[in-house]
């Protein structure tokens, strides 16, 4: 029987149909019962009875009731009497995690911040204030700016503007002279290289890494089930010779080598692109942190050189912050359309704010004035950061390498250098280095890379005694 609670604050309606379909659910109607016909309910409850039409209209709604005409309204049949013993508890599986997830879990972790250290992160580009002001001046502009239409919907290379601002960009800065269909935004390089994996490759593919290289780029493309071959980098960068004929794509940085820094001397990017050439293979040109360079001109991309054979890697999270996650694939107009393709139906395409932000931050000038400002301090700390290895006496136990660019520099040791003692070491006083060993595959290359760009002169020459007294 259902009852009328006149303090309780839902509407009668409502209280009626809960308890209802809890006699249901609990098997106080049975399956097949028949309801008390709706004026002879209304009286016993002293309700009127338009509200118990609406508590069987809503019951016959959701299925909970049938009613056949004169024959009045029942309980369905199926409903079951819930077997109280036998609890519905089968949630479906989760496979068991591949250890590649587990390796990556601890490399993203190494990504974190602690502020209480004096933290050599090779990630973390230079934030401060001012840069978040003209951020956000350029995020109300942009949102006051945008019509209706670009709320719907859009364009899966990319937000136009943004497009044509990044076209304008690398013209003048990088020398890559593209159509802005050659150019498609992405999530980070992650998102480039995952997309481009799962476009223009097939399970099974060889692919060539660098050993030591950017480990997020082989443990994406192994968990796209891509065949990675490491291959070893010495003073010259990749050593082309040893990449395999049957590669299909070579992932490299060329302009400032992921961990050990060189840069890719010019006998061997005429031999890479020839091979790459010869057997019709991807180079994957990933140019992360070229922008700052510290002596001599820019370096010129392996993409103007050889544009149909590369896929151009920039991202923003060096030259802005990662934490707005935009980043673009150039490349020939037909694998870009491809490319497209895909990103349509499996991402659509980058949130428009952030997109729209961006572009008018560089159309207005701010995104070149950060870009000077960054500079300045990384240079003061490049240079500080090399005095103080030397100065520390650092210089003498490891080889300082890639100085010439980028916000990582390494300490390269030898390879009796215990790097898990001498971390945790250098962690106990208070300093956090990355161990070249988290960036190799095969060698057994060991050091240190040390990330300059958020930590201020003082702390530089601080955390280079501290790791000087670690390991001297
Ligand atoms: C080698 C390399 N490539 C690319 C990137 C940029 O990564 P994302 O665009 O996913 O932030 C980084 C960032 O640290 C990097 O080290």
């Amino acid at each position: 029987m259902l009852k009328v609670h006149r303090d309780d604050p839902r509407p009668l309606w409502q209280q009626l149909l809960d308890q209802a379909i809890d006699h249901i659910h609990n098997g106080v109607w049975k399956p097949g019962e028949l309801l008390t016909p709706t004026r002879e309910l209304a009286q016993q409850l002293g309700v009127s009875r338009s509200t118990i039409q609406i508590v069987y209209n809503e019951l016959l709604t959701r299925g909970y009731t049938v009613t056949s005409g004169r024959n009045g309204t029942r309980v369905h049949d199926w409903i079951q009497s819930p077997d109280k013993s036998a609890p519905l508890v089968h949630p479906p599986q989760i496979p068991e995690p591949p250890s590649l997830l587990e390796q990556s879990q601890q490399w993203f972790r190494s990504k974190d911040h602690q502020e209480s250290m004096i933290d050599f992160s090779p990630y973390q580009p230079y934030i401060d204030t001012q840069l978040l002001q003209t951020w956000r001046k350029s995020y109300l502009k942009a949102s006051a700016q945008l019509d209706v239409s670009s709320w719907f919907y859009g364009d899966a290379y990319g937000f136009e503007p943004l497009r044509r601002q990044i076209q304008r960009h690398l013209s003048l800065e990088r020398g890559i002279h593209v159509h802005t269909n050659q150019i498609l935004l992405t999530s980070g390089a992650q998102h480039s290289i995952d997309l481009i994996t799962q476009t223009l490759l097939t399970k099974g593919d060889i692919v060539t890494v660098e050993d030591p290289g950017y480990p997020v780029a082989w443990m994406t493309m192994k968990y796209r089930q891509m065949k990675i071959a490491p291959i070893p980098v010495d003073e010259q960068g990749l050593v082309v010779e040893k990449v395999p004929s049957e590669a299909k794509l070579i992932l490299v940085t060329p302009a400032h080598q992921c961990a050990v820094g060189v840069m890719l001397s010019e006998p061997r990017r005429q031999q890479l692109l020839h091979k790459a050439a010869q057997q019709r293979a991807w180079i994957v040109e990933d140019d992360y942190d070229s922008e700052f360079r510290y002596r001599g001109d820019p370096v010129l991309t392996l993409f103007s050189q050889l544009p149909q054979n590369c896929l151009y890697l920039m991202s923003f999270s060096k030259l802005t912050m990662p934490g707005i996650r935009i980043s673009a694939i150039i490349g020939p107009a037909e694998a870009i359309a491809q490319l497209a393709r895909v990103q349509a139906f499996t991402y659509r395409h980058l949130p428009i704010m952030e997109q729209a932000t961006l572009a008018h931050f560089m159309e207005h000038g701010y995104f070149m004035r950060h870009m000077r400002r960054a500079r300045n301090i990384y240079r003061r700390r490049h240079e500080m950061i090399q005095k103080a290895i030397a100065a520390s006496g650092l210089g003498n136990k490891f080889t300082v390498r890639g100085i010439e660019t980028g916000l990582h520099v390494l300490l390269e040791a030898d390879e009796s250098f215990d790097e898990d003692t001498m971390t945790f070491r250098a962690f106990q006083s208070g300093v956090r280095v990355h161990q070249l060993h988290s960036y190799c595959l095969e060698s057994k290359r060991k050091g240190w890379v040390l990330g300059f760009a958020k930590v201020d002169e003082k702390l530089i020459v601080e955390g280079m005694d501290r790791l000087a007294e670690t390991v001297l």
